[in-house]
Formats: structure tokens, sequence, C-alpha cells
């Protein structure tokens, strides 16, 4: 019964994309200038482009960007412009960027966004706690549209972190709100620790014009 009314809801979710897709065909998404978002990201890569740099209070690792999907990271850069994301450092971060901007980011941050494996049986089998998870971030940790973000990779304190935040409302998505609530705090790291283990990975943005590229 529980499952049903979980996948009742997750086919809900699935055609509210397809909706959204349909009204991004009416007003495409700006198309992003990788190069003029590598300018606009300097200041951005003295904590995203340095391995094993921390967030401090809570202490978790700042997470990887290069290899994610663009579509997510511009809806996470108007989430926390708009204070849909409660991190005060990433608000005063966005609030700045113009919707060009965060197009531009996004198109650079990416790299060569992750792909979904062509064979998606090799991927280990998922922990249980994982199940209802695997529909939208995939087996592989790779989101099966890009706007739902790949996890594969990922630093599992951040992943934690990021799963307490949907759930305590200090990240205002529906969908993580609703999927995040029944996760246990211990079944919130079994899962983290599964997306982080997969490869091909998400990695820390290479910064090769610097000494801290030596600690890739
Ligand atoms: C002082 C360190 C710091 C700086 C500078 C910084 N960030 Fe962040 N960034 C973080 C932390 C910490 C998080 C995780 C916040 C949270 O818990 O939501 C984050 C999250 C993000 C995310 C969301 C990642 C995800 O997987 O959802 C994006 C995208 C992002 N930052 C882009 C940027 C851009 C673009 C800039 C520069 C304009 C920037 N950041 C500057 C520390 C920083
Ligand atoms: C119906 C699709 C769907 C399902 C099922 C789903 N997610 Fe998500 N997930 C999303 C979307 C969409 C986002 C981006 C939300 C936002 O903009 O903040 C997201 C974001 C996340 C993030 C934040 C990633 C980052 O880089 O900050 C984590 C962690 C996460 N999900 C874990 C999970 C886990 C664990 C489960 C299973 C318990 C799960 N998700 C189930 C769609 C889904």
């Amino acid at each position: 019964m529980a499952s049903r009314v979980r996948l009742g809801a997750i086919s809900a979710v699935l055609a509210c994309g397809a909706l959204a897709s349909a009204a991004f065909a009416q007003s495409p998404p700006l198309s992003g200038n990788a190069a003029r978002g590598k300018v606009l990201s300097q200041t951005c890569l003295g904590c995203h482009g340095v391995t094993g740099y921390r967030n401090a209070y809570p202490n978790y690792e700042v997470p990887k960007l290069w290899g994610q999907s663009p579509d997510y990271i511009v809806a996470a850069l108007q989430e926390y412009r708009a204070g849909e994301r409660a991190h005060t450092t990433m608000h005063a971060q966005a609030s700045t960027l113009s919707d060009q901007d965060i197009a531009d980011i996004a198109a650079y941050f990416g790299g060569e966004p992750l792909r979904r494996a062509a064979t998606p049986a090799s991927a280990r089998t998922p922990p249980s706690a994982a199940a209802v998870c695997v529909a939208c971030h995939g087996a592989d940790g790779v989101g099966i549209v890009p706007q739902y973000p790949s996890l594969a990779g990922q630093h599992p304190d951040y992943l934690v972190q990021a799963l307490r935040e949907y759930k305590d409302g200090e990240r205002k998505n529906p969908v993580m709100a609703s999927m995040s609530l029944p996760v246990t705090e211990e079944n919130m790291w079994i899962v983290a620790e599964y997306y982080a283990s997969l490869r091909p990975s998400l990695e820390t943005l290479p910064r090769p014009e610097t000494f801290l590229s030596l600690r890739r």
C-alpha cells in the first residue's frame, strides 16, 4: 500500500516534469557561454576548486560540481538567489548573478556532464534504502533527466547535509521534501555512501592555473 502511494507520487512528479519540459519548449532556457562562465567563476574556485575544502558550521565538504548537469546547476543557483536554499554564503554568491551569468557558469562548471551508463545493469545493486531514489538519480548515480542532479562520487557528508536540509525545510524543493521525509539518519548515510562510491564520478572543479591543482 505504502509503496503504491509512493509510486503514485513519483508518476505525478514525472508528469509534472513532462509539463515543465513542455513549458521550456515554449521559452527555451538561455544557452550558456562556458568561456565567459570560466571568467565569472574565479571567486567560486576559492571553495569549489580546492580538494578537501570544507564548510565550517556545520562541517561538511563543499560539493563537487565538475560533471554535474548544467540544467541542475542553473536550478540550484536560482534557488540560492531566491532564498529557497538557506545557505548564507551561497545566497550571497548567487544574489549578484544575472540569469545569463548563471547559464554561463553552469555551462563551464558542468564540464563534460556525466552520462548514463550504456549498460545500467553493470551498476551495483543499490541498497534497499535507495530503491526509491534510483527512479530519478539512477542506479549509476547519473540523473535520468538533466533536471535531476547526478550524485555519483559526490562527498557523502555533503549528500547527508543536503538531505537534512530538504527534511528541515532549509531547502524548499517539494519533490525532495517528500522524498527525504521518511529517510532515517542511518539510511541517509547508507544511501550517501552508496552514491559516493559510484564511478564515473563528479569531480572538484579543475584549477590548472594555480598550485592548488597539485592537490587534485
Ligand atoms: C565560501 C565557499 C564558497 C564559495 C566562494 C562558493 N561556494 Fe558554492 N557552495 C558552497 C557550499 C558550502 C555549498 C553547499 C551549500 C548547501 O548546503 O546548500 C555550495 C553549493 C553550491 C552549488 C549547489 C551544488 C549542488 O550540488 O546542489 C552550486 C551550483 C554552487 N555552490 C555554485 C557556486 C558558484 C557559481 C559560486 C561563485 C559565484 C560559488 N558556488 C561560490 C561553498 C561556496
Ligand atoms: C521524483 C524524482 C526524485 C526522487 C525519487 C528522488 N529525488 Fe533526489 N532530487 C530530485 C530533484 C529534482 C532534486 C533537485 C532539488 C533541488 O532543486 O533542490 C534532487 C536533489 C537531491 C539531492 C541534492 C543533490 C545536490 O547536489 O545537492 C540529494 C542528496 C538527493 N536528491 C537524494 C535523494 C535520495 C536519497 C532519494 C531517495 C530517498 C531521492 N533523492 C529521491 C529528484 C528526486
